[in-house]
């Protein structure tokens, strides 16, 4: 163990938190572990980790606090039914959580003279500790001073700046896409599954290939929403709102329902009312934030 590297806390030792433990202790932090139920400590402890029999001691043990829970909720039952300050000690949350939460439990955390960190976690535990994991933070801009070099080694770690929702936000948006991404892929698996084609060939075949393409479309994209003025540089907003309803017909043919797509055709048709059918299709992102008040809670 080396005595100059950050002493380590990591409590909750489920997939994620057990594997950030191990890297800490593989890069030489003296690395002390809790977690609610005992024998998930064990294989830890033989790899050179200190048992906490408390979170009070194990959090007194660290300089830098990972909380590794279920969720901001659960990090933040636990952290506020443990006694005791803080004293200069960080605590980085990465539990999965809302940006709510997460500001709250920093202003708690500084009221016990503690630093707060929220983190959010896009990779699997698998890719921890390499660059294939985006790890997302936000908050104290004295812990990220202090701990930027120790979070860095959980993978290609972002901070995104003092507040301490923005993690969170960034976290969720991502996870946003990915579930829009995963919507499309199911609505296209089930439409050709209605004429007994495997999701395996279509998506190997199809669905990849136009998905990898779609990716390098992405930035262009990005670039119409961010100059405000929506320019055509693939597609226009008519074309994709009778595109759309056109699948949408196709596949009610097919006996597959359209729920998943149905809102998207909603944006497109006011969109198009408002008479910006001739804006890219990327205009729906200006009538999501628009028509987005109503609806924050
Ligand atoms: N797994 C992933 O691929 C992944 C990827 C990105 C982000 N995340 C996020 O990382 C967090 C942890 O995920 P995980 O996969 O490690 O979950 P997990 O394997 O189910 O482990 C959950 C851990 O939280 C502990 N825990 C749950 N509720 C608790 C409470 N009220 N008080 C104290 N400890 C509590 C559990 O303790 P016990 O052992 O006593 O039950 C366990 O150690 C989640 O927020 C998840 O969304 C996970």
């Amino acid at each position: 163990m080396n005595d100059n590297r950050t002493p380590v806390t990591v409590l909750g030792l489920g997939r994620i938190g057990a594997t950030i433990a191990e890297i800490f202790l593989r890069n030489g932090h003296p690395t002390t572990v809790w977690n609610r139920s005992a024998d998930k400590g064990t294989r830890l402890a033989e790899l050179g980790a200190r048992r906490a029999p408390t979170p009070a001691e194990a959090i007194a043990a660290g300089r830098l606090v990972v909380v590794a829970v279920a969720d901001t909720g659960g990090a933040a039952a636990l952290l506020g039914s443990t006694p005791g300050g803080l004293d200069g000690r960080t605590i980085l949350n990465v539990a999965t959580g809302r940006p709510d939460e997460a500001r709250a439990l920093g202003v708690a955390l500084s009221g016990r003279g503690g630093y707060f960190l929220d983190g959010g976690i896009l990779g699997v535990p698998q890719t921890l500790g390499t660059p294939d994991t985006l790890l997302v933070y936000s908050g104290s801009p004295i812990a990220q001073a202090e701990h930027a070099d120790t979070i860095v080694e959980l993978g290609n770690a972002k901070y995104l700046g003092a507040d301490a929702g923005l993690a969170g936000l960034h976290d969720m948006a991502v996870l946003a896409g990915m579930y829009g991404m995963f919507g499309g892929f199911f609505q296209a698996v089930a439409m050709v599954g209605s004429e007994n084609f495997t999701a395996g060939e279509f998506t190997d075949s199809f669905l990849v290939p136009w998905f990898r393409a779609l990716l390098d479309m992405l930035p262009v994209l990005a670039a119409e929403v961010d100059s405000g003025k929506f320019p055509v540089n693939y597609s226009d907003l008519a074309v994709n709102q009778a595109g759309l309803a056109n699948i949408r017909t196709v596949s009610r043919t097919q006996g597959v329902p359209t729920d998943l797509l149905d809102p998207l055709q909603r944006l497109f048709d006011a969109e198009v009312e408002r008479g910006n059918g001739s804006a890219s299709f990327t205009r729906a992102v200006a009538g999501l934030i628009g028509s987005g008040a109503a609806s924050r809670n």
